[in-house]
């Protein structure tokens, strides 16, 4: 039977959601995609009209069929939690079960249950700044986003993962190593993430039989990235000093993530998995 997988993230065919979502489906699991909501409209607009189809081609020539879009705002578990702004907002005002625990139930009522759970989203909306020029709400909003959005996610979509399902996120190596320029909290952000990966490991494990891991990603020219700033010198960086010499590719993540939602990686949980060519293991630069 394919699996059913929900990938949190993913709103035009540049960042790591994207390929996730392609390597399931060329494993033929069936995709599901949570979307920022004040990026929704484009994304679908641009899905409608045909502007990923060259980005949706499989390896076997097929197009990769999305079943189903919802919209998302990570950072709200309930709607009690909305601010009236918000609720106010053009851009939010025509969607609606956006919330964390409303998309879950939506998922639940269409679906009945999920095998994989992805989260590749993050936001630190004080990125560009030191650490120590960061202020208490930039920092709490970058652990809001980047952070608590998995705790919450895998909470409620939990109950409707199958035993034997796996979840996934996304993280940076910024989280132990010292990388100037991923700031506004995003780096401890990340550390919270990778932490997190450890006891949501123990604890969905042991209540679900549910595997959680974390891909440590390379540096990737995504959207989000772009906005950090200094995308292009990390890039440039890992080709000079990382030990295999070559470009990442988003694929190269997403193969991983089929791998470790797949059976293969059945005895794999808890685990930060470096796909990042290497980078990570050199202590100098060459
Ligand atoms: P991306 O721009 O493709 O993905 C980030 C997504 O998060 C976007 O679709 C955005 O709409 C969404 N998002 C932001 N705030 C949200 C919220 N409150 N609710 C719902 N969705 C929200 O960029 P990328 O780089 O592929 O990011 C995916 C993950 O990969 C992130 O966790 C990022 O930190 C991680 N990563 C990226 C690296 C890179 O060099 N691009 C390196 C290592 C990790």
């Amino acid at each position: 039977k394919g699996k059913r997988a929900f990938i949190a993230g993913v709103a035009d065919d540049n960042g790591y959601g994207w390929a996730i979502a392609k390597s399931l489906a060329a494993a033929g699991a069936e995709i599901l995609l949570g979307t920022w909501v004040p990026a929704l409209n484009i994304f679908e607009t641009s899905l409608r009209r045909g502007k990923f189809d060259e980005s949706r081609v499989l390896p076997d020539g097929s197009l990769m069929e999305i079943t189903k879009v919802y919209p998302l705002d990570a950072v709200f578990d309930t709607p009690e939690d909305v601010p009236e702004d918000i609720k106010a907002n053009k851009r939010y005002a025509g969607s609606s079960n956006w919330t964390i625990k409303e998309v879950a139930a939506c998922v639940k009522q269409d679906f009945g249950s999920i095998d994989i759970l992805v989260h590749s989203l993050a936001n630190g909306p004080e990125v560009t700044k030191p650490l120590l020029e960061t202020s208490r709400k930039g920092y709490l909003a970058a652990i809001s986003a980047s952070s608590y959005s998995y705790v919450s996610l895998l909470k409620h979509f939990l109950p409707i993962v199958n035993p034997g399902g796996s979840s996934i996120s996304l993280t940076y190596i910024a989280s132990e190593r010292i990388i100037p320029g991923y700031g506004g909290g995003m780096s401890s952000a990340k550390a919270a993430l990778e932490s997190d990966t450890k006891v949501l490991a123990f604890e969905a494990g042991r209540k679900h039989k549910v595997r959680v891991n974390t891909i440590s990603a390379g540096p990737l020219r995504s959207r989000a990235a772009k906005a950090i700033g200094f995308i292009d010198m990390m890039i440039d960086y890992s080709l000079e000093n990382a030990p295999f010499q070559k470009e990442l590719s988003a694929d190269e993540v997403g193969n991983t993530a089929a791998f470790l939602a797949s059976p293969l990686a059945s005895a794999i949980t808890g685990a930060v998995i470096y796909v990042d060519n290497g980078l990570n293991a050199m202590g100098v630069g060459v």
